[in-house]
């Protein structure tokens, strides 16, 4: 049991570490969440320079805001350039997918109909994940801190960007964007396992201090963004931030990367910077394992 003493999550009652079926009516209002610190498009962004794409992503993010308001996901119309873009990095990566990726993870962007032709629709993706393991997705415009963020996982939601990044490097974005959430994030939340683990982290969020908070930080850094998982006697990948890139994908199988044994004490003591490329990687020996030993982590939370 764990009891939420946060006071920007409007939940009074004490949650159960068991309660992974979470109803429409258990979810706090998304229009009551502090979402003041999403970030505006950093002067180093590929588009910043480019008000066509500033305005296209300004729209865009409208319809998170919009969102929030209404609690209705909307379609993208996306652009013929925007689609090239999702081509481009879905080609690119097809094969180093084929040969590292998590058999898990290949199955699911199958079973959520993701594909490299186009770009998937949260709202088709938010129906069959709900359908599969209960979780949600929900629109958002930009960065929010990383409290707000884990805190949603805890009612089984994963915040998602629906904007592309800028067609003048395909390979690169310094921010989240629908390439990352639906090629690296969206189809592991399809594992039961996987999806509960996340909701573990949620949950911790809710009643960590500030060092608990940046522990779990670096715990879903290096799980769900830059994790690899062992499957059929082989290191593979499930990490979103490895996944959805051509470049992390390479260099976590290359000879340049330590590959350890995940150590919850180690991997949540291990600084990291955000922008280098990550130098350790951790591989779990299973996603039941993973939530066993978050669980046992965030139960010490409190007392
Ligand atoms: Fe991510």
């Amino acid at each position: 049991m764990l009891t939420d003493t946060s006071s920007s999550t409007n939940v009074d009652a004490p949650v159960t570490i068991d309660n992974f079926e979470i109803k429409e009516e258990d979810l706090p209002a998304f229009e009551d969440m502090p979402f003041e610190d999403i970030e505006e498009l950093p002067l180093e962004h590929p588009g910043a320079k480019d008000p066509e794409y500033r305005k296209r992503r300004d729209y865009i993010a409208s319809l998170a805001k919009n969102f929030r308001e209404t609690g209705v996901i909307t379609d993208v119309d996306y652009t013929e350039e925007e689609q090239g873009v999702w081509r481009h990095v879905a080609g690119e990566l097809e094969e180093l997918h084929q040969k590292h990726a998590s058999p898990f993870y290949l199955k699911a962007k199958k079973h959520l109909g993701i594909s490299n032709d186009r770009i998937p629709q949260l709202t088709e993706m938010n129906r069959r994940l709900n359908e599969l393991t209960g979780f949600r997705l929900a629109p958002i415009e930009g960065l929010v801190n990383t409290r707000s963020f884990l805190t949603w996982l805890s009612w089984r939601t994963m915040l998602s960007t629906q904007y592309i990044r800028h067609h003048s490097r395909p390979g690169y974005t310094p921010e989240p964007d629908i390439v990352h959430e639906a090629m690296g994030h969206i189809p592991m939340f399809t594992n039961e396992a996987f999806a509960d683990y996340s909701q573990f982290i949620g949950l911790g969020a809710r009643i960590a201090t500030d060092e608990q908070i940046e522990q779990l930080g670096r715990l879903y850094w290096f799980t769900v963004e830059f994790g690899l998982v062992e499957a059929e006697g082989e290191i593979k990948a499930y990490g979103a931030g490895v996944l959805s890139s051509f470049k992390e994908m390479k260099h976590a199988f290359s000879d340049d990367v330590e590959r350890r044994p995940f150590d919850l004490e180690q991997v949540i003591n291990h600084e990291y910077t955000y922008s280098d490329i990550q130098p350790v990687l951790y591989v779990v020996p299973s996603y039941k394992f993973l939530k066993e030993e978050t669980r046992r982590f965030i139960e010490t939370f409190g007392n």
